[in-house]
């Protein structure tokens, strides 16, 4: 294969402010990339020519420091008998296939041909290794290329697709498990190009319907586009997806929180920190931070978003303060505030961060916890109450506690969980499956908390892990809830896709989860349950049905973060020390810090000391 030119073309985003739209601005010459401080990409790109040119479209943006303005953005060209674009490797391999035999054949089945053994577990470890090797096959031909660099993993890969949408970009959420799975395998370079060029992503005119949201906001996919040049010359540019291509234009919010998480686990896995303490690397920490930060009208220390604004990207009644959203925004605090660089210029953002992570925890464990003694709590709840010290402080009407819970909920005051939304007169009493897991991996909740979700997945095996791991939330939206809230959308009918359909890439999170609280059997159990499907069924999207059985209606196949999460979940087994890198214990410091108590105004309603002695310990 010939190697590819580069050209680079830089463009600095000079516009005095954001408001000037549709301004077109001369562009700067600069001769740096993004990786001038990495030896081995200068090397890499040694015959970069470089030339100038304008943005044609408008440029709103204002360059956040001078740090970001050597950030150029790059366009690079590409001998044209590079027919291989994107995809690194080639679409058509064929997939390793593998027939089963039914009843009295139990103890045998068909690899391509041979006929194998198999263990009490289903599968025997040649058969395992085979499944991985395909796995990290498959994976490896998702990778993304851009100036023939790695850059980022499709979405999903299926040579037989004809209508990939956008399944053929890289997702940023998406690529957190390809990235961990690359990152534990001790190859860092793709994940150090993701994020030093979404970083670059970040700072991009974004519009829709006229208006720009706020700066820092990390797109929700970007795309590798080529188009040709004169001669036998193609350019690529990365060309970013902020929601307004998206279908419903729904906001990426968990964009920069999963950026935030990964580039704290880029640290924590290779041990090279220099990339977090750079300049531009720092400005979009705070970026992003800053964002999510900003004041606004709310009452809630929460992080207020619409609907769809995260891995649930429909209309799912997750408006508000989704569980979800505040279990990630959570954790990229806590990785923000470990990785930002103090000096005067970023002590005050720090100590913002620190008050807003005791005020979300303490917000969380006090007020979205359920378990059975709780819910018959709500159940009994006065309501109408005016006053500082309300028991019901939202205004919960007791008929929102519906009888599948009060059937579904243990007994045992072992089990309980994080419901998945709270707002006035609103307790979303679904189960969300990622929310409750990053509050055990980030210790949202409480150690007693974090412990009893475990035990309510384990007690509620079925619901939750069925025949495939897991669940994305339970129960399923059904009749005039289905239409009133989904918007009758055909895709998330009852027990499919976001509504109750289940989703293999959750795998790698309950692995993290389960071996933080020290139940790695319980991780391997869903792990052995996944490895005797995935391969066969041609590593799907989703599943559906009530307990997970069928393939889902519309799944994708040869699903990258299916791939990926099936892997990141067995590396993580095998090795735990990386694995404790990327969990978060208790910090008792936070919940030593009451801001309640340093403002006159807040005195008379802290409940703090109160709700420390009840559920914080
Ligand atoms: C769907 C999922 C979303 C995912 C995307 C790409 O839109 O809802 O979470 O990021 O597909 O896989």
């Amino acid at each position: 294969m010939r190697p590819s030119k580069c050209l680079l073309r830089a463009f600095t985003r000079l516009s005095p402010s954001r408001d000037t739209a549709f301004q077109s601005h001369h562009s700067r010459c600069i001769n740096q990339n993004i990786n001038n401080q990495d030896p081995y990409r200068i090397t890499k790109l040694r015959n970069v020519v470089q030339f100038c040119t304008n943005r044609p479209s408008s440029v709103t943006t204002q360059v956040a420091s001078e740090a970001r303005n050597l950030s150029a953005s790059r366009i690079c060209t590409k001998d044209p008998t590079l027919d291989k674009i994107i995809a690194k490797n080639g679409l058509n391999v064929k997939p390793l296939t593998v027939e089963r035999l039914e009843e009295d054949e139990k103890d045998e089945e068909v690899v391509n041909g041979d006929v194998r053994n198999i263990d009490k577990d289903g599968l025997e470890n040649v058969r395992r290794k085979e499944i991985e090797e395909e796995a990290w096959r498959l994976l490896r031909q998702s990778v993304v290329t851009y100036c023939d660099s790695p850059v980022g993993t499709m979405a999903a890969n299926d040579p037989t697709d004809t209508a990939p949408l956008n399944y053929d970009q890289v997702f940023v959420r998406d690529f957190v498990p390809s990235a961990l799975a690359f990152l534990m395998k001790g190859e860092g370079e793709i994940v150090r190009n993701f994020l030093l060029y979404t970083l670059q992503l970040q700072s991009w005119e974004k519009t829709v319907d006229c208006y720009s949201p706020g700066q820092g906001l990390m797109p929700a996919s970007f795309k590798v586009r080529t188009s040709p040049l004169e001669e036998d010359k193609f350019e690529e540019v990365l060309d970013p997806d902020f929601g307004e291509s998206a279908i419903g234009r729904v906001a990426p919010v968990d964009s920069g929180l999963w950026w935030i998480i990964l580039l704290r686990a880029y640290g924590k896995i290779t041990g090279d920190y220099s990339l977090q303490e750079r300049v531009d690397v720092q400005t979009g920490i705070k970026m992003i931070a800053n964002l999510c930060l900003a004041d606004g009208f709310d009452m809630f220390p929460t992080l207020l978003v619409t609907d769809g604004s995260c891995m649930i990207d429909r209309r799912m009644g997750i408006h508000g303060h989704p569980l979800e959203i505040q279990a990630l925004f959570y954790s990229a605090l806590r990785s923000s505030r470990e990785m930002i660089t103090i000096n005067d210029s970023s002590k005050n953002l720090v100590r913002t961060i620190n008050n807003r992570l005791s005020a979300i925890s303490f917000h969380i464990r006090e007020n979205y916890w359920v378990d059975k003694g709780k819910i018959n709590e709500i159940y009994r709840y006065k309501t109408e109450e005016y006053s500082t010290d309300a028991t019901n402080k939202f205004n919960i009407y007791p008929d929102q506690v519906s009888p599948w819970l009060m059937d579904w909920i243990p007994e045992s005051h072992r089990c309980g969980f994080l419901v998945g939304n709270l707002q006035p007169a609103h307790m979303d009493f679904r189960f969300f499956t990622l929310g409750n897991l990053w509050s055990i991996i980030s210790s949202l909740g409480t150690p007693r908390q974090n412990q009893a979700i475990l035990n309510l997945i384990e007690e509620k095996w079925d619901d939750l892990i069925g025949h495939m791991p897991l669940k994305i939330c339970f129960p399923a939206l059904e009749s005039s809830e289905w239409h009133i809230i989904t918007g009758s959308d055909p895709k998330n009918t009852p027990w499919s896709y976001h509504n109750g359909g289940s989703w293999p890439t959750l795998l790698w999170q309950f692995t993290l989860a389960c071996m933080k609280m020290g139940r790695p059997e319980l991780a391997e159990k869903a792990v052995t349950l996944a490895e005797k499907r995935l391969q066969a069924d041609r590593w799907p999207e989703y599943y559906d049905t009530r307990y997970g059985k069928f393939i889902g209606k519309k799944s994708r196949l040869y699903q990258t973060w299916t791939i990926a999460g099936f892997l990141t979940a067995k590396q993580l087994l095998q090795n735990p020390e990386m694995a404790s890198s990327l969990f978060w214990e208790e910090d008792l410091e936070l919940l030593e810090t009451c801001v309640c108590v340093l403002t006159k105004s807040g005195r008379k309603s802290c409940s703090r000391a109160a709700a420390k002695s009840q559920i914080l310990i």
